[in-house]
């Protein structure tokens, strides 16, 4: 028996004849580019992230960039983010011209640390770009206030939160600006790239439109420079079907951590948490283990799959050689890179497979207790 870490066509077969009819309805109207579907979804999903906008963009990368972009940040500014999060967090920002500067993270939740912002802000910050890594949520109550009062603008990393919820606000409302991705390992992912940006303001919604849309307000009217950066009707008729089934299948995905949390939790592992303020949505089950290349190399011998989200700050990596003023060193942000290790979870598992997984972890530290 092979364990996945994630099998999508378990997903499809759960919900084949909603997304059959949905594609159909596109292909039989033939409009596939800001139609029906993509305005529709819009509302959707804005109503289910509880802000008053959303603007459907091309990726989540896009999501981050055009938000950047509608906040005018450029070369002069720096962006506080971490260096434990997707590569396309950072990039957005150094597609902008801006300097990322990276913050180290709370090792509980592996999310931006907020008693370590202050030390990074300078007179060039002008965004604070929290992560809310793995499904739970940054604090954001310190966040937001060290944001207000020195009058930054906070953009969210929601691409892994869909549906995680802070003081009972949902990510993607808790700043000014949330940023989604639909890749489709996502707890709500379309069948191809897509993603989403949430705001309150009307202006920021306005600028936003333009931006992904050829810097364009009327039809050959381009008030800004833009990017073709523009959900297609198709993923956004997919993303229709499946939002009506996220809240399920984040119950879900809850349901299977605590069902990991009983069977591991008096191993010598770290397990996920769920702070007091937060409602996880466990994008990813991220354990830290001492000897972590070990217990992924005798998983994977025994048929289940794991993965390492992130296995190299961002600072460490080639691309981000040139963008950092001082060498970086983010104690934190190391220990953990070299101690996680994500474990199969995903609406569609099973229990007998979240109990074979345990089964072998306990095998293997029984083993290997030196
Ligand atoms: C935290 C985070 N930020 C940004 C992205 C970028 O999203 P996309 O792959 O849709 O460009 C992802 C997903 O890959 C992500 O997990």
């Amino acid at each position: 028996m092979t364990i996945p870490m994630l099998d999508l066509k378990r997903e499809y077969q759960s919900i084949k004849n909603d997304i059959d009819r949905a594609l159909a309805g596109v292909l039989n109207n033939a409009f596939f580019v800001l139609g029906e579907n993509v305005a529709a979804f819009e509302q959707e999903f804005a109503a289910f992230i509880g802000t008053r906008f959303a603007v459907g963009v091309g990726s989540g990368m896009a999501a981050l960039h055009l938000a950047l972009r509608a906040l005018e940040i450029g070369p002069a500014h720096e962006v506080i983010t971490v260096a434990n999060t997707a590569a396309a967090t950072a990039m957005a920002i150094a597609a902008t011209g801006a300097q990322p500067v990276f913050c180290d993270i709370d090792e509980r939740t592996h999310t931006l640390d907020p008693e370590k912002l202050s030390q990074k802000i300078t007179a060039k910050t002008r965004v604070i770009l929290p992560v809310h890594l793995f499904g739970h949520p940054a604090d954001m109550a310190p966040i937001v206030s060290a944001a207000r009062s020195r009058g930054l603008f906070i953009v969210e990393d929601a691409c892994q939160s869909h549906g995680a919820a802070y003081r009972g606000k949902k990510t993607g409302a808790l700043g000014d600006i949330g940023c989604f991705s639909f890749y489709p390992s996502k707890n709500l992912g379309c069948y191809g790239d897509g993603g989403m940006v949430t705001t309150d303001d009307a202006d920021l919604a306005d600028r936003l439109r333009m931006l992904r849309n050829y810097g364009q307000r009327g039809r050959y009217e381009h008030l800004v420079m833009g990017y073709n950066s523009r959900l297609d009707e198709l993923q956004a008729a997919v993303l229709r079907v499946k939002l009506k089934y996220l809240d399920a299948w984040n119950q879900k995905r809850r349901a299977w951590a605590g069902i990991y949390h009983e069977l591991l939790h008096d191993l010598p592992i770290v397990l996920p948490v769920e702070q007091q303020d937060a409602r996880h949505v466990y994008h990813l089950y991220v354990i830290r283990v001492t000897d972590r290349e070990g217990l992924g190399r005798f998983l994977k011998t025994s048929g289940v799959m794991t993965n390492i989200h992130y296995p190299v700050p961002l600072y460490r990596q080639p691309a981000f050689a040139g963008l950092t003023t001082a060498p970086v060193q983010l104690p934190v942000t190391e220990q953990c890179t070299a101690q996680i290790l994500s474990l199969p979870l995903f609406p569609w598992i099973t229990e007998t497979e979240i109990q074979r997984v345990a089964g072998l972890i306990k095998k293997w530290l029984s083993q290997d207790q030196k």
